[in-house]
């Protein structure tokens, strides 16, 4: 299989750590450029509370100002208040999050692993014809709170959100501490149980690792990746941990196999280009970077 689908999450994960708050116009001109530069997936916002992460305060907003049919549009949702709104908005795709550690899930979602599921099954029971959901499993490589994760867990959460109903389970290295050798042993675990073509790898760069992590899944069959363009990014609740794999570096990676990715890498760099004004700091990605410099912008 030589395609690969690459899900654009800048809009929620790259922008949902920055103090700074960004206006909604920025953030519905950024989501437009994406898809003008040809990303096809793209989670745009999420619902979840405003007190817990303020820059998403305006999902709503964001939401009514983007025509949300022109491409697959996603939105991260907590439980049954975001499902509502996310059918306010004819979401066709939602996604859920739980994670490996309990620690984790009770930082994040204010809940013990055990509700987050029952806040899982509840939203399945509330989902729209049509609706698809995509299960995110956080800490698959490790806690910010309980350290080392078993792999027994990574299963474990793994199977749980495919039988609650999720078309794919997206795992996580939440604070970017994989490693291509860790990547390799999880996924050869995971291949024993789960349709690959289901997987989709989700890697923060804190430790530059992101890229390398994705030549590692790519080996072992996986062609679902999260990214985020200028690489943006980190969660709220894993302390120290920096933005997405930069969705230029993916596509650039990308490239060299000869894989087509529809995506226009100059038209992508510009996207984001007055977000990063906007917070006054550059993009981490190299690519990004080069782009920049030698086009002027
Ligand atoms: P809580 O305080 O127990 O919730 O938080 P609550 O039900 O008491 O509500 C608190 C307030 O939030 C209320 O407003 C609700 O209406 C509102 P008030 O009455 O005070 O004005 N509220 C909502 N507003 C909009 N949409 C909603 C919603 N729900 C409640 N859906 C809760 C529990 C789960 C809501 C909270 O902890 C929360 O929102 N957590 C989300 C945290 C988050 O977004 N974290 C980052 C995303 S996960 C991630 O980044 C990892 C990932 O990228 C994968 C990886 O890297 O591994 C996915
Ligand atoms: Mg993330």
């Amino acid at each position: 299989m030589n395609n690969v689908k690459i899900v654009e999450v800048g809009p929620r994960d790259g922008l949902q750590n920055e103090s700074k708050f960004i206006p909604t116009e920025l953030k519905a001109k950024f989501i437009k450029n994406l898809h003008l530069a040809g990303l096809k997936n793209i989670e745009v916002t999420s619902f979840v509370s405003p007190r817990a992460v303020p820059q998403m305060s305006d999902a709503d907003k964001v939401c009514s100002s983007i025509d949300l049919k022109k491409f697959n549009a996603s939105v991260l949702i907590p439980n049954l208040k975001g499902m509502e709104l996310s059918k306010v908005h004819n979401f066709n795709e939602v996604c859920v999050f739980t994670t490996t550690s309990e620690a984790f899930a009770n930082k994040n979602t204010k809940c013990s692993l055990s509700d987050s599921y029952d806040r899982i099954e509840s939203i399945f029971k509330n989902v729209k014809e049509g609706q698809k959901v995509r299960g995110y499993l956080s800490t698959v490589f490790g806690c910010p709170y309980e350290g080392e994760i078993s792999l027994d867990k990574v299963l474990y959460g793994t199977e749980k959100l495919f039988s609650l109903g999720c078309y794919e389970v997206a795992l996580g290295d939440t604070t970017g501490i994989g490693t291509p050798d860790k990547v390799q042993k999880i996924l050869a675990k995971i291949k024993e149980s789960f349709d690959l073509s289901k997987i989709a790898m989700h890697f923060h760069d804190t430790f530059g690792m992101g890229l390398l992590n994705v030549h590692s899944s790519y080996e072992e069959g996986i062609r679902v990746f999260d990214s985020s363009a200028g690489g943006l990014g980190g969660c709220p609740y894993a302390k120290g941990a920096s933005g997405n794999l930069s969705t230029e570096d993916l596509c650039y990676y990308l490239n060299g196999l000869d894989i087509k990715t529809s995506v226009d890498l100059v038209k992508l760099v510009e996207a984001s280009r007055e977000i990063f004004k906007f917070l006054g700091k550059p993009s981490i990605s190299k690519v990004n970077q080069y782009i920049v410099r030698t086009h002027d912008l």
